[in-house]
């Protein structure tokens, strides 16, 4: 049954010609150095379908946020479990893609023609940031309050821009539920999708123009 489904989306869709452009490739000489982005990739869905349960049950609101999180943690089936991947896949994800970026860095592949690639690739890690910081402030703990109180602080100081940077990103002058509102829109909706579309051109980019790998001394 699974088979003849299989078979009429194929001659619809081409689904053998999508998998063997996109996953069928061989990896250049086989380096472990080049699977990192993938990996990076492969966090990133964990972080979207982890995150996906988590908003269910959290509360974007300072009277609220704290009691959600002690809620998912002590109360929800597995939610100790989930919150856990989710904290601890941001880590990795940050950990992994810089060292992706030191590979592609090394290995000198954001020459031509991969320039764009590399861009795009800087891009990510702005937003693989981005989204660390302000997923960092959803719990409304003390030490969150005032990581952001001082990060926010810190973009508050840009040349000319600085107070305008502060009040889009705290919804006012002080930190308060507006700020707490946008971090958790920001986190759960725009940098996401902005993460998904680079993420889309990235591997688009990556497909068409083949891989780079660790020279030999023959090359
Ligand atoms: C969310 C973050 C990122 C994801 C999911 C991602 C994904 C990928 C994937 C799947 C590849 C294929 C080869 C490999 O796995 O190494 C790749 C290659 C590449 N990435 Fe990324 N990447 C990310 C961030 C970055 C960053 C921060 C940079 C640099 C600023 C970058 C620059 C490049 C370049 C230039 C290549 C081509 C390398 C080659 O041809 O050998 N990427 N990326």
């Amino acid at each position: 049954m699974w088979s003849r489904v299989y078979t009429w989306l194929d001659e619809r869709l081409d689904l053998r010609g999508l998998y063997k452009n996109t996953l069928d490739r061989p990896e250049p000489r086989g380096s472990w150095w080049n699977t990192l982005g993938s990996a990076t990739l492969f966090l990133f869905i964990v972080q979207v379908l982890t995150g996906i349960f988590l908003a269910t049950y959290y509360t974007p609101s300072p009277d609220h946020a704290y009691d959600s999180i002690t809620y998912i943690m002590n109360d929800v089936s597995f939610g100790w479990l989930i919150r856990g991947i989710h904290h601890w896949g941001a880590t990795l994800m940050v950990l992994l893609v810089f060292v992706h970026m030191v590979r592609v860095f090394v290995t000198a592949s954001f020459k031509y023609p991969r320039e764009l690639t590399w861009l795009v690739g800087f891009g990510l890690l702005l937003l693989t940031f981005a989204a660390g910081f302000t997923g960092y402030l959803l719990p409304w703990t003390q030490r969150s309050y005032w990581a952001t109180t001082v990060g926010t602080q810190i973009a508050g100081t840009v040349p000319f821009i600085g107070p305008f940077i502060l009040k889009v990103l705290r919804g006012g002058t002080e930190l308060s539920a507006l700020t707490l509102q946008r971090f958790f829109s920001a986190h759960i909706w725009m940098l996401p999708a902005l993460i998904t579309g680079l993420i889309v051109i990235h591997v688009y980019l990556i497909v068409k123009q083949g891989e780079s790998y660790w020279p030999r001394r023959e090359d």
